[in-house]
């Protein structure tokens, strides 16, 4: 297993908005996080990478086992350099070009030298089809190919668990299927990722676990297909139906 989390708990005041959430993930899986508006998916996420400080729970991330209430900085520090975020709002640096937001990860966190982040970040960009806008400004880009950019930040550190929160819900509906693509590559590839969407198709298609919670509980977890093909609750169906609706 490459990460195990077991039994995180967080409330914000006397407000649970994690009870007890469990997930084990297996190098390559594909995890879609789902749920309605407020039942805890980005708290979740940002507990995994210390973000947010749990009340308690732990993970087991290659071996190495971690307090997710009281993890010591080098901890988080070791973490942080196997492990990557994507959020919904890119946080590109604005004046800075396509090329130096993605080398100055690697050459003020990780000391690579100028020549080699460039050929690493090149190759990165090269992964989400970015690299011929090497010298555009992020204002001069869609917030598809910005958040593509994004992505390529992540991968140039070569991170082994990439997580996403809800990577193209700032996207006009054109430019969703651009990021969505590249995603789907980086699974074909391999990569581990945990990703909270909306995006049902991506959930079915794609991913090949799927996380539901509700009210800071999980309704049910397991293999996507079986999710959507054979819901185990109620409240399971309820939701796999209600999309199908809108498909
Ligand atoms: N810093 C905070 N202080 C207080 N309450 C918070 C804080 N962050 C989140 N919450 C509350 O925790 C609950 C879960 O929020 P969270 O953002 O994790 O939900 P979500 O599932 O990501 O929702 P969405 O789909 O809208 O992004 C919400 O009720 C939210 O209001
Ligand atoms: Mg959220």
């Amino acid at each position: 297993m490459m990460l195990e989390i077991k039994n995180v708990m967080k409330r914000f005041e006397d407000h649970v908005v994690l009870d007890g959430i469990s997930l084990d993930v297996e190098k390559g899986d594909v995890v879609a996080i789902l749920g309605p508006s407020g039942s805890g998916k980005t708290t979740f996420l940002r507990c995994l990478n210390f973000l947010e400080q749990a009340d308690s729970g732990e993970m087991i991330f290659e071996g190495t086992r971690y307090d997710l209430n009281k993890a010591k900085k080098s901890e988080i520090t070791a973490l942080r350099r196997k492990t990557a975020f994507v959020f919904q709002n890119y946080n590109l640096f604005l004046n800075k070009t396509v090329l130096e937001n993605v080398t100055l990860g690697l050459i003020l966190g990780s000391r690579i030298r100028k020549q080699e982040a460039n050929e690493i970040a090149i190759d990165a960009l090269r992964r989400v089809g970015m690299a011929d806008r090497l010298s555009s400004y992020p204002v001069q880009l869609s917030g598809g190919q910005q958040q593509r950019v994004a992505i390529a930040r992540v991968l140039a550190l070569k991170p082994d668990i990439i997580f996403f929160d809800e990577p193209t819900s700032a996207l006009d509906p054109e430019l969703i299927g651009e990021v969505l693509s590249v995603m789907r590559q980086l699974a074909e590839d391999g990569m581990t990722m945990l990703v909270v969407t909306h995006e049902m198709e991506f959930a079915r298609n794609v991913s090949n676990k799927v996380l539901f919670m509700e009210n800071a509980h999980v309704v049910e977890s397991g293999s996507s297909h079986e999710f959507f093909a054979n819901p185990k609750s109620e409240r399971s169906r309820e939701f796999v139906n209600s999309l199908a609706s809108f498909a």
